[in-house]
């Protein structure tokens, strides 16, 4: 297969990590005989330093013009602390997901066998631990009406859903759910408000075009709850932009670090994949950071190009390192680290 890939290294561990879910991409091209052009674009704090806007015209037409986007990290500290800054790095990536029209964003969290004690949780509640949080990407807080007013004493952001919209959202999530358990957990904060209310009411009116599918509504707090209890009794869950956000990092300490989960953003034009951990400033540049979130993502996109045993070489050989101790210092617990790019270069040669 013919594949041409925008690159978006970003930001901080971006540019690092993403050379490493290269090396390996091309391992498996080269190993399955297909060809992989990579077209590298500016995003992020890099793309302001070089034009002053964080998502350019120009790495948009790279992006739509793509098979795929591969995308490294985003954000720096010199705006975080920054509340006035008129142009942040962030912005890019959401302009971004508005303009691909990636309204769904796939977070699965699932645990590694020879990880199960590098996590914060007990074996007993995690062992099985196979979930997807489908965030929705394009909508609510995220894009709603927002400003100040009061003399710059009240400041508001707004949640704001539209019925298809909703509708989107949870097709995907139906049709995930018809390829697993056949459950579905619609998640929201239905007793406080109105948006989650339509939520509920868009998905219960769904429920018909799917009988096969058993689906429950559970309310945010309690499932940030549940989600660390007991795991591996969800499967697939929706749920609207913020909560996902917020429910996606919870649920990446489950597996052991927050290096390790992959994710993809689905919709309208081309695909993306990322980690979903971020930029990692304090580790920038000093080859330390876990690049196997973004190995997976790779694989993650080669599944979605329908190659499946490429995807599955790309998990077992990660698998493999992992239950080698071939790990970086976040999951060494002091003993024997290795660097990012070596990580990166032990996986092209188990391939
Ligand atoms: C994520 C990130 C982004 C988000 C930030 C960097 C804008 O936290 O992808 O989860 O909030 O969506
Ligand atoms: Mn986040």
């Amino acid at each position: 297969m013919k594949l041409n890939i925008a690159l978006l290294a970003g930001d901080g561990i971006g540019p690092e990590v993403i050379d490493q879910a290269v090396k390996v991409s091309n391992k498996i091209a080269e190993k399955f005989g297909h060809d992989i052009t990579w077209t590298p674009a500016l995003t992020g704090a890099a793309a302001i330093d070089d034009c002053g806007e964080p998502y350019p015209d120009s790495t948009h037409a790279v992006c739509e013009a793509a098979d795929a986007v591969l995308f490294g990290a985003i954000g720096h500290p010199r705006f975080d602390n920054d509340p006035s800054a008129k142009v942040r790095p962030e912005q890019g990536l959401l302009k971004m997901r508005k303009k691909l029209g990636l309204f769904a964003n796939v977070r699965p969290t699932f645990t590694f066998p020879s990880l199960i004690e590098k996590s914060p949780l007990k074996r007993e509640r995690i062992e099985g631990t196979d979930l997807i949080i489908l965030r929705e990407l394009t909508g609510g807080v995220y894009f709603g009406e927002r400003g100040r007013k009061d003399n710059n004493n009240t400041a508001f952001d707004t949640m704001t859903y539209t019925r298809p919209e909703i509708e989107r959202i949870a097709r995907k999530g139906f049709e995930i759910a018809m390829t697993r358990s056949k459950t579905l957990c619609c998640v929201d904060k239905a007793n406080v408000l109105e948006s989650s209310r339509l939520w509920r009411e868009t998905v219960q009116a769904m429920e018909k075009d799917y009988p096969e599918v058993t689906v429950s509504y559970e309310f945010v707090d309690a499932v940030a709850m549940r989600l660390v209890q007991w795991p591996n009794s969800y499967d697939v869950m929706i749920t609207a932009n913020l909560f996902g956000d917020i429910l996606t990092d919870e649920a990446s300490v489950i597996s052991g670090s927050m290096g390790l989960m992959p994710s993809a953003s689905v919709g309208e034009k081309t695909k993306l994949y990322e980690p979903i951990h971020g930029s990692y400033p304090q580790a920038a540049g000093k080859d330390i950071a876990n690049p196997l979130a973004t190995v997976l993502s790779a694989a993650m996109m080669f599944e979605d190009f329908g190659l499946t045993e490429e995807a599955k070489t790309i998990r077992d050989v990660v698998n493999k390192s992992l239950a080698e101790g071939y790990v970086t210092e976040d999951l060494a617990e002091g003993g024997t680290s290795y660097k990012t790019s070596q990580i990166g270069d032990w996986l092209v040669a188990n391939i």
